[in-house]
């Protein structure tokens, strides 16, 4: 008998980010296509639990006309800094179109009309082509991922500091992006999320917000610390070009310089239920890296 689960086509399956929303669909069982750039990276793909593999590009649009074909649904999260990440993201939702896909997730950035910031605004020619399309789409406007302060474990682990080019009492609105994970995945598998843009937040944080549920949940103090930007992007080690780096230097700017505001309410409704909290992610990810450190360690041994 033929398969009738649904096909999700994921973008940036292979991510960090976009690689949490492929579990989610497959717990509502869904086969997840994922559109990966060569095969040593589908192998990535698959280990996250990708059925079907489309090997392509978002600046390919033959790849593109090709990878969606046969999906009923497309999650869709823009490589981060990119100079062309508007026209990646307007040729999927072209592609999407023309091969008559139901439903369209954008997980799209907070504030996206800061046109001072270029990764923000280089998601409204994409947001606009969603919404002067004909697609079921359900826009996710994410504030700042908690995951970017698993980033710094080394650093809190080793040095029992965690550090941010801005002010230590400065209030960020984050979002943990399994939250973020499990709404596109209801998006794409239910209907009461449709023609929906949501504002995803969890709550406003400062830094020293976050030290105080690290020192409490690891039973020992941690500093916030306030190192100048290139200081701080030298001891990140991001992968990222001159170009990628400055763009984000203005994010930081602005942080330092009006924070980041976000209300919970959207995320609260969206999920039926609480949010995570900023210190459900702090424990969850010191059990992950705790258990990820021993595993080391024993192979090392
Ligand atoms: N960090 C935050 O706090 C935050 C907050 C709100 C919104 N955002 C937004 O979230 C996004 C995060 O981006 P990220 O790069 O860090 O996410 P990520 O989940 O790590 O994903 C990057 C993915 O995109 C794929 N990719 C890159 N270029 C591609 C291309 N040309 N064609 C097809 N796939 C391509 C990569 O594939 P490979 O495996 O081949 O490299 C990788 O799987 C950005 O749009 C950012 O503005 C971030």
């Amino acid at each position: 008998m033929e398969s009738t689960k649904p096909i999700v086509l994921v973008v940036g399956a292979t991510g960090k980010f976009a690689g949490l929303v492929v579990p989610e669909l497959r717990r509502r069982n869904v086969t997840v296509r994922a559109l990966v750039r060569d095969e040593t990276r589908a192998a990535v793909a698959r280990s996250l639990g990708a059925a079907e593999i489309a090997i392509g590009d978002l600046r390919s649009i033959d790849s593109l006309a090709e990878a969606t074909r046969g999906v009923d649904g497309i999650f869709h999260l823009g490589p981060a800094f990119a100079s062309d990440e508007a026209a990646m993201g307007v040729a999927l939702v072209e592609a999407a179109q023309k091969n008559g896909v139901r439903k369209f997730v954008f997980s799209s950035v907070i504030q996206p009309t800061n046109t001072r910031l270029e990764n923000h605004a280089s998601k409204i020619p994409v947001e606009d082509a969603v919404y002067s399309s004909r697609l079921e789409y359900t826009i996710l406007h994410p504030a700042n991922f908690m995951q970017n302060i698993g980033m710094a474990w080394p650093s809190i682990r080793d040095h029992a500091s965690f550090g941010e080019p801005f002010p230590t009492d400065t209030r960020i609105a984050r979002v943990d992006y399994r939250d973020v994970a499990e709404i596109a995945a209801i998006a794409l598998t239910e209907d009461r999320l449709a023609y929906a843009t949501l504002d995803l937040c969890a709550g406003m944080f400062s830094r020293l917000d976050v030290v105080a549920a690290l020192s409490e949940e690891l039973g020992s103090p941690i500093a916030a610390l306030e190192p100048g930007f290139s200081v701080w992007a030298a001891q990140a080690r991001l992968p990222y070009t001159d170009r990628q780096l400055l763009l984000l230097s203005k994010v930081l700017d602005h942080y330092r310089a009006y924070g980041l505001g976000g209300n919970s309410l959207a995320l609260r409704a969206a999920l039926g239920r609480e949010p995570r909290s900023l210190r459900e992610y702090i424990k969850d990810l010191i059990a992950e890296k705790k258990s990820a450190d021993a595993r080391k360690e024993y192979r090392d041994a």
